[in-house]
């Protein structure tokens, strides 16, 4: 895939997608060049013909260098119904304190720029049958689900984590735009979700329920051991 810089004029398509808006687009550009990031035409998603790392429905993706490093860039979309970035900095800092999420580097209202992490989303590993990564890659997501659970940082959105888990040598979640301290479900619902896509089945629904009444590392071995997690 071709890793070549995204030119000024296809800029402005995508730094204020979908709706071009000058002053915005100054501010954006202003802000990149301040930390001198280069925006890369990379990804698997697409804006017209320029590839992007992902396009959702509050945001778009994109990958950046700064010198050397690698960086991701999530820009707010002009039209997302949320009004500032900064919520999910602060969520992603709160993750970032005990190792988990890409580690954020600058946060204002419309845009975060973020470690980049590079791998496959766990929907594209479920579409090509790489199970067994999923199976050892599975290990690390239930433990960093467990973690977010002891600090009482929910996700939000891990019964559905088809596009939040990246793997590779690393394994990460990521998108903590839904994130909140609220009763947590991190890991129950991580284990719904690869039960649903047939990466595990349990028998024991009884130890969820002990997990969820008592949030400890005892009731989270049980869960370990009952999937057979490797
Ligand atoms: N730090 C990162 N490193 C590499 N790729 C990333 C990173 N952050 C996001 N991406 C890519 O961009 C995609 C969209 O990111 P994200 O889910 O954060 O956006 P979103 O606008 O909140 O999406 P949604 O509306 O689906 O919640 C991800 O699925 C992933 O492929
Ligand atoms: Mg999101």
């Amino acid at each position: 895939m071709s890793e070549a810089q995204i030119s000024f004029s296809d800029l402005k398509r995508i730094l204020c997608y979908p709706l071009y808006e000058e002053e915005e687009f100054k501010k954006r550009i202003n802000t990149l060049n301040s930390y001198g990031i280069k925006l890369l035409n990379f990804g698997k998603s697409k804006i017209n013909n320029i590839n992007i790392l992902g396009k959702g429905h509050a945001a778009v993706v994109l990958k950046g260098l700064i010198n050397d490093r690698e960086v991701a860039v999530k820009l707010r979309r002009i039209d997302s119904k949320r009004d500032t970035m900064l919520k999910e900095a602060y969520n992603l800092k709160i993750a970032n304190s005990i190792r988990i999420a890409p580690k954020l580097f600058y946060a204002n209202d419309e845009m975060l720029i973020m470690e980049y992490i590079e791998g496959n989303t766990i929907r594209e590993l479920i579409e090509e049958g790489a199970i067994d990564i999923i199976r050892v890659a599975s290990r690390y997501i239930l433990e960093k689900c467990f973690m977010l659970d002891l600090i009482g940082l929910d996700h939000g959105e891990l019964s559905r984590m088809d596009k939040h888990i990246i793997i590779k040598d690393r394994v990460e979640i990521i998108d903590f735009d839904s994130a909140s301290f609220r009763s947590v479900s991190n890991l129950t619902s991580a284990i719904q979700y690869l039960i649903k896509n047939k990466i595990y089945s349990i028998e024991g629904f009884e130890l969820l329920r002990e997990y969820k009444a008592c949030i400890c590392k005892e009731c989270f071995k049980n869960i370990l051991s009952a999937l057979k997690v490797i």
